[in-house]
């Protein structure tokens, strides 16, 4: 992702550390048979917590976690919204590329079960308060072709970082662009927020082209920042900022 990986890497949990095997499909009572997560009542962390705010001192709260969204981000071709388990397909064509296996919580070539397990743990990052993990989807047909995230650890800072990824057969055709551009659009409906980062590795082309299509701007490189692959690569920081209702 960005933030070293197109996916969830950036919220903080590696799967492949906690998860394996035959355990991947363990979590299914954790959801209900539609798919979607318990009702919050259930939920060991539900929405609109606060964020702790360590810019104002310890003890002090931040924004609060924002709701999902009432209606599905949407722009051009393109919509965000929830991931859901008919998405299993998607995410085993994204499994296919063995970078995305690198920085995320896809295991590489998953099976329809690993497939299914990743739903669940995408269906899982807002009630956790990880952030929005979203579907990009075709406005036309609302099939998905690639997932994105802001990811809101730092929100009590009033920043995100956000990563993207799209199916190899759909790639080139400026969807990554678009869908970023939206996911950004829909990031400064959260209040307080106020910068979105990327971070990238310099061979990634595609999706260096994919942040300056969306308007980010480059502002250096992190030596040795992230691990990926074993080792601790260089990335390439991108940013957004908020330019018109600024949160205070
Ligand atoms: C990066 C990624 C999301 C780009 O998706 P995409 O839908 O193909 O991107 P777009 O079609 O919007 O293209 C964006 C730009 O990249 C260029 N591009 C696309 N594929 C490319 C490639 N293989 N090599 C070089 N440039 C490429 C496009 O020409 C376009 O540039 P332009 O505006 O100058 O014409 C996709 O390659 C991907 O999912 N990669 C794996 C996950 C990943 O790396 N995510 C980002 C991690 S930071």
């Amino acid at each position: 992702m960005c933030s070293g990986s197109w996916s969830e890497a950036a919220a903080g949990e590696d799967s492949r550390t906690v998860e394996g095997g035959s355990e991947l499909c363990a979590d299914a009572t954790l959801l209900r048979e539609d798919g979607l997560p318990p009702p919050r009542g259930d939920r060991a962390v539900g929405r609109g917590h606060t964020v702790p705010d360590h810019s104002q001192g310890v003890g002090m709260t931040g924004p609060v976690f924002p709701p999902w969204p009432a209606t599905s981000p949407v722009r051009g071709r393109l919509r965000l919204r929830p991931v859901e388990m008919r998405d299993s397909a998607m995410a085993r064509e994204l499994s296919t590329d063995p970078y995305v296996s690198l920085t995320g919580s896809l295991p590489s070539c998953a099976t329809e079960c690993e497939a299914k397990a990743w739903v669940r743990r995408q269906q899982m990052r807002h009630p956790e308060g990880a952030g929005f993990s979203f579907a990009i989807a075709i406005r036309a047909d609302d099939g998905a072709i690639g997932h994105c995230g802001l990811w809101l650890k730092e929100l009590g800072e009033g920043r995100a970082t956000a990563g993207y990824a799209i199916v190899p057969s759909r790639r080139n055709q400026g969807f990554a662009s678009e869908a970023l551009a939206l996911l950004t659009e829909f990031a400064w409906t959260v209040p307080g927020l106020r910068r979105v980062a990327l971070h990238i590795e310099s061979w990634n082309v595609a999706s260096l082209r994919t942040a300056e299509n969306a308007g980010y701007v480059r502002e250096g490189v992190l030596a040795r920042h992230q691990m990926i692959g074993g080792e601790h690569r260089d990335m390439v920081l991108y940013a957004a900022i908020r330019q018109t209702g600024l949160a205070r």
